[in-house]
């Protein structure tokens, strides 16, 4: 059974009419040249406040933007996304910059129902990564109910996920940290078989923890990306100049003893696109074999692993994704992980992909909307997969005597 949100409250069972909530939000969306590149986290953050503003409550947003040294960096400020917010909510977004003064009292006492607070990028206060009650109790003198939607950081014990829940009595979580736990949830509880889990990316150490937790429920792995050489290397194949975690082959032979002996599907690319930098798109061509010229590296999988691995993709009924096939950024070397993204479009099961890279790829390669879910949270997803407690749910967890 789902466990994952036992004894915690959602919106719905709160009283937010008349009353100042304030919402913590995920708003750490990419900006280029001061433009949002991409609005998945914002439109996510849409059905808590609309709930929250069709049931008249008084709204203070909240979240942090990048990872800000000041309150100097400017360009961290949460300006855009206030306009962005404005626009889609239809209503007026007042930027408050004074993040740790409750000077808003006075603001909130005449907020009408077609304005909202945001505050300023929670991090250009240093109270706020470390946690401080001090910062927490100014937030909690004028809110009545605390709601956490902000899944992509609640993996962060800092004062607005963490020390101000702890002082409010009235809280809970929004409509996406919901969906997102649910979500997750069906990955860990009873999974329709055969369950596969496709994992990529650079290293198989940020990946250990997850393998760990999934090694017991899911049938199979199915690896890409630079960890893959990793597993090549451990098995004894020639991988070139290939990035390779040397203090991690090890692991990765004792990995691969332990998903056979468990009798589960190992699935390692047998071709590759290859080249002699990753600058170098010219010289790419593929491998006939999972081997691996000296003076070469790759950056994809080739021709033959993009079908196996879609033949294995077809036939599971559900399906863990994190992390690219390859260096996907680079159109050259996209085409495993956006067949990958393809293979999961054709698939009509449960298809759940990991935040982060994974996400930007299944966007990249235009079939995100055929996804059952992509999360919102890179670290924190992984976080929750692997089994560790988020401070963020944490904190609005009522204790359950048995
Ligand atoms: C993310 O982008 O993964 C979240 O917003 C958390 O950001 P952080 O890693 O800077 O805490």
């Amino acid at each position: 059974m789902a466990s994952g949100l036992k004894g915690i409250k959602t919106v719905r069972d709160l009283e937010v009419t008349g009353k100042v909530v304030f919402l913590r939000l995920d708003l750490n969306v990419p900006l280029e040249n001061g433009k949002i590149s991409d609005e998945t986290r914002i439109t996510a953050s849409l059905p808590t406040i609309k709930y929250l503003m069709d049931n008249g409550a008084k709204i203070v947003m909240c979240s942090h933007l990048g990872r800000p040294k000041t309150e100097a960096d400017r360009e961290f400020s949460m300006e855009p996304v206030a306009k962005r917010l404005s626009e889609l909510l239809s209503a007026e977004v007042i930027l408050w910059e004074d993040i740790a003064s409750d000077g808003i009292k006075a603001l909130l006492q005449n907020l009408r129902k077609t304005q909202l607070l945001l505050l300023e990028n929670v991090r250009f206060n240093p109270g706020e990564t470390k946690d401080s009650e001090e910062l927490a109790t100014v937030w909690a003198g004028y809110s009545d109910v605390y709601v956490n939607d902000a899944f992509g950081a609640s993996h962060r014990a800092h004062a607005s996920i963490h020390a101000l829940p702890n002082i409010m009595k009235n809280k809970g979580i929004g409509f996406l940290i919901e969906k997102e736990i649910n979500m997750l949830d069906s990955l860990l509880d009873n999974p329709k078989r055969p369950y596969l889990a496709v994992l990529g990316g650079a290293k198989v150490s940020d990946k250990i923890a997850v393998i760990e937790k999934l090694l017991d429920i899911v049938d199979g792995f199915v690896i890409g990306g630079a960890m893959a050489y990793t597993f090549l290397k451990a098995k004894g194949h020639a991988v070139g100049k290939s990035l390779v975690e040397g203090e991690k082959l090890n692991y990765a032979r004792q990995m691969v003893e332990r998903i056979e002996a468990r009798n589960k599907t190992l699935l390692l690319p047998v071709d590759h696109v290859v080249t002699t930098s990753i600058s170098d798109t010219k010289s790419a061509h593929t491998t006939n074999d999972m081997n691996i010229a000296d003076n070469e590296l790759g950056v994809d999988i080739g021709p033959k692993t993009i079908k196996a691995y879609s033949t294995a993709l077809h036939e599971a009924a559900t399906v863990f994704w994190n992390g690219p096939m390859g260096v996907f950024e680079t159109a050259e070397f996209s085409k495993g992980t956006f067949a990958i993204a393809k293979a999961l479009a054709e698939n009509s099961g449960n298809k759940i992909v990991g935040g982060g890279d994974s996400a930007a790829a299944a966007e990249a390669s235009g079939y995100a909307d055929k996804m059952t879910h992509i999360s919102t949270g890179g670290g924190a997803s992984l976080e929750y997969l692997q089994g560790d407690r988020l401070p963020g749910l944490e904190i609005l967890r009522t204790k359950i005597r048995n």
